[in-house]
């Protein structure tokens, strides 16, 4: 938990800086919040179920769509653009694996409000932040742009209420059962090759000039903004599906080889859910980092965490003394110092060993003698140094290594 803790605080340390303020939204909601846009996929990966007012219920897959209802229901009069960001645990019914859990957790962002090259590339230099704070030495990040998918596909004739069946098999690169599903929806084997060649367009900044219509233009913006930002320039990839049905524009995914199978560690994109919910159309961008495979991935990549442990621990060397260094050690925590005191009657050698365990940066020890003229040993854990300090200046000199 407390490696856990220490990474969440980087993510969030990360998210205020890029200017956006923290939110939080229930556990569960009304199941109908992810059925309206998020698509069959989704569905059939719920937590969903009745409670005693026969009200249909789900577990959270994801935190758009309720941040999005957040909006709609408390902010839709704030000053735009918003900038939102959450952490909490989402749950998928889906089948575990390493890296897939049921209940994992996400730290996500969303940007709303707003629908500018600067916008994706606020968010995306977001994402590109988090995956750095962690210390991922191996990720790629890939952007695309739903939208000329989108306008492939109708074009070459799937009826818009299907659409779905076939990006999710694009999202997976199933191309056998993504070819006789636009067969039997009457799309012509020039245009199904037409489809699979444009989610094959990857590369650098140059494959935009085969991107159709503006998007080209409006995605090289997106990069200079980022190259702006010193961020490194995604790949380009038009194959970006992303498996929710929401996205309208700019698309974009993060991976860490190290991962494997489960390998994308972020996912995001531009798309309107406000209308859905009661509220005006409005644009956003968003994204959000799986904590769990992020995690993951820096511990596959050989990171370790040292644990902090505590500043002191106070222990005195007879019974006599016990309540010196019950004051002693109320001192240093009333100054900020995490500290602990024996509270067993151990006998020395077993109460430094105990501090060690608990890998306590210094002993302080209170004995007797040197409390007679105010004063306790303090033992620097690491050194095994001791000296005689006052008490009086005992919180600055542990302060003074902190
Ligand atoms: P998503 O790609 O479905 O997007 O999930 C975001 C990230 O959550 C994934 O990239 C992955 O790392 C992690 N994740 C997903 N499912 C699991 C699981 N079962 N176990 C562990 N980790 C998992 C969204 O959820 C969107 N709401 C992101 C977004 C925000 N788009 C716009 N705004």
């Amino acid at each position: 938990m407390e490696k856990r803790r220490f990474y969440e605080n980087k993510l969030r340390q990360v998210a205020l800086t890029f200017g956006f303020r923290e939110v939080e939204t229930p556990i569960f909601e009304d199941a109908e919040l992810f059925i309206l846009r998020s698509g069959p996929n989704v569905l059939k990966e719920l937590y969903a179920f009745k409670d005693k007012g026969d009200r249909d219920i789900a577990l959270r897959p994801e935190m758009t769509a309720p941040a999005i209802r957040m909006f709609v229901n408390n902010m839709s009069n704030d000053p735009k653009p918003i900038k939102i960001f959450y952490f909490g645990q989402c749950f998928r019914y889906e089948r575990p694996q390493s890296g897939r859990y049921r209940e994992f957790f996400q730290f996500g962002a969303e940007l709303i409000g707003s629908a500018t090259p600067e916008t994706d590339a606020e968010v995306i230099a977001m994402a590109a932040s988090m995956i750095k704070a962690f210390g991922l030495k191996e990720y790629r990040v890939r952007i695309g742009h739903i939208g000329v998918l989108r306008q492939r596909i109708a074009d070459a004739g799937v009826p818009a209420d299907r659409a779905a069946e076939v990006l999710q098999k694009l999202d997976k690169k199933l191309y056998d059962e993504a070819r006789p599903l636009m067969e039997d929806m009457g799309v012509s084997s020039a245009d199904i090759d037409g489809i699979f060649d444009l989610t094959e367009t990857v590369g650098g900044p140059e494959v935009l000039s085969k991107v159709p219509g503006d998007v080209g233009d409006y995605l090289r913006k997106v990069v200079s903004f980022l190259e702006a930002m010193g961020v490194e320039t995604p790949e380009i990839d038009l194959g970006v599906v992303r498996g929710l049905d929401y996205y309208t524009g700019m698309v974009f995914e993060a991976e860490a080889p190290a991962l494997g199978a489960e390998k994308q560690i972020c996912g995001g994109g531009s798309y309107t859910l406000s209308e859905l919910f009661g509220g005006e159309k409005v644009f956003s961008t968003g994204f959000a980092v799986g904590f769990d495979r992020i995690l993951l991935a820096a511990e596959k990549e050989g990171q370790a965490y040292e644990p902090r442990g505590i500043d002191a621990y106070v222990l005195p060397v007879s019974d006599d003394m016990r309540l010196k260094a019950a004051e002693v050690v109320a001192m240093l925590r009333h100054e900020g110092i995490s500290s602990d005191v024996d509270i067993m009657g151990r006998k020395m050698g077993k109460a430094l060993k105990y501090a060690s365990a608990v890998r306590a940066r210094f002993a302080v020890i209170v004995g007797s003698k040197e409390m007679e003229e105010g004063a306790v040993t303090l033992r620097d854990m690491s050194s095994g140094e001791q000296r005689t300090v006052p008490v009086e200046s005992l919180p600055a000199e542990i302060k003074k290594t902190q």
